[in-house]
């Protein structure tokens, strides 16, 4: 019991820290030169842009109806390609701000990022030209239907109701689970939590941090992270009860060390739920 309980407090601390999450800052610190260089093949932006394209084109590609967005924040490249091959997107958040920014872009009002490199990066992937970019965002404008509150804390993380019962046929979800939980174990049950929200057969996108300790999510405010190695992810994925079907890496380069983290690489993980 006393272990429940501390555990509740750590996670309640983190919930606490997250209140003074600035989108625009944040935006700023990772979504900007050198981690967002499209001419660079070795920038952080591109490597993920192209782990998601060949995830979702890959021979035997997921498609399907609903793909849900676990954990989106104040980013819309995550679903650049997905939105491609579902007939509904979802997206989520805890926090309104970031709730607020992503309605703001759908509904083609004030946005703290300009998408359209990030648009045109992907259509290039995609064999099209980067002109195709405007087709592309009024797809992902049309495909989105929500974007909801989530816990991914909580063993259902969206409201009731929200998703077919069956699950969503694919899971997306980048920087969240290890950036919201205070330990392995947490990090573990919340990857628990979202396989409630997958259909048998469904895939999860995973993205997240390596060795990373604590991030900026506004000026001054470190928000805790739990450092995670290769080894960890596997392993929690198959405590989750996910088949891991692809796992890649990417180290930082030095010069992409910017000072609003710690983190020392990314991993990119494809799994399915049996
Ligand atoms: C590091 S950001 C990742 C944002 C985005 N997915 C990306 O790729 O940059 C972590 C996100 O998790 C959200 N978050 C915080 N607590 C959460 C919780 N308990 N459940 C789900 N998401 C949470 C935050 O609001 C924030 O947007």
């Amino acid at each position: 019991m006393e272990g429940k309980d501390s555990s509740e407090e750590a996670v309640a601390a983190i919930e606490a820290c997250y209140q003074g999450f600035n989108p625009a800052a944040y935006l700023q610190y990772n979504y900007t030169p050198p981690r967002a260089d499209f001419q660079r093949s070795d920038s952080i932006v591109p490597w993920k842009l192209s782990c998601l394209h060949k995830a979702f084109s890959e021979a035997g590609g997921m498609k399907g109806e609903v793909l849900v967005d676990v954990g989106s924040g104040p980013t819309l490249y995550q679903v650049m390609s997905g939105c491609e091959h579902f007939d509904r997107v979802v997206l989520s958040d805890f926090l309104e701000v970031n709730r607020k920014e992503l309605r703001s872009w759908l509904q083609g009002g004030k946005s703290s990022l300009d998408w359209t490199p990030y648009l045109q990066c992907v259509c290039e992937l995609e064999g099209r030209s980067p002109t195709a970019w405007t087709e592309k965002a009024e797809r992902l404008r049309s495909v989105v239907t929500d974007v909801l509150p989530i816990n991914v804390h909580q063993p259902c993380p969206l409201p009731a109701g929200s998703i077919p019962s069956s699950g969503a046929d694919c899971l997306v979800s980048s920087f969240c689970l290890e950036s919201v939980s205070p330990d392995l174990p947490s990090f573990t049950r919340a990857l628990g939590h979202l396989s409630g929200l997958l259909r048998s057969g469904g895939h999860l996108l995973l993205i997240g941090a390596l060795g990373e300790s604590f991030y900026l999510g506004a000026p001054g405010l470190q928000i805790p992270v739990v450092p995670l190695d290769e080894a960890q992810v596997c392993s929690s994925l198959r405590t989750s009860g996910y088949q891991l079907l692809q796992l890649s890496v990417y180290h930082l380069p030095p010069d992409m060390r910017v000072g609003v983290d710690d983190v020392s690489g990314v991993f990119f993980a494809k799994a399915r739920k049996p």
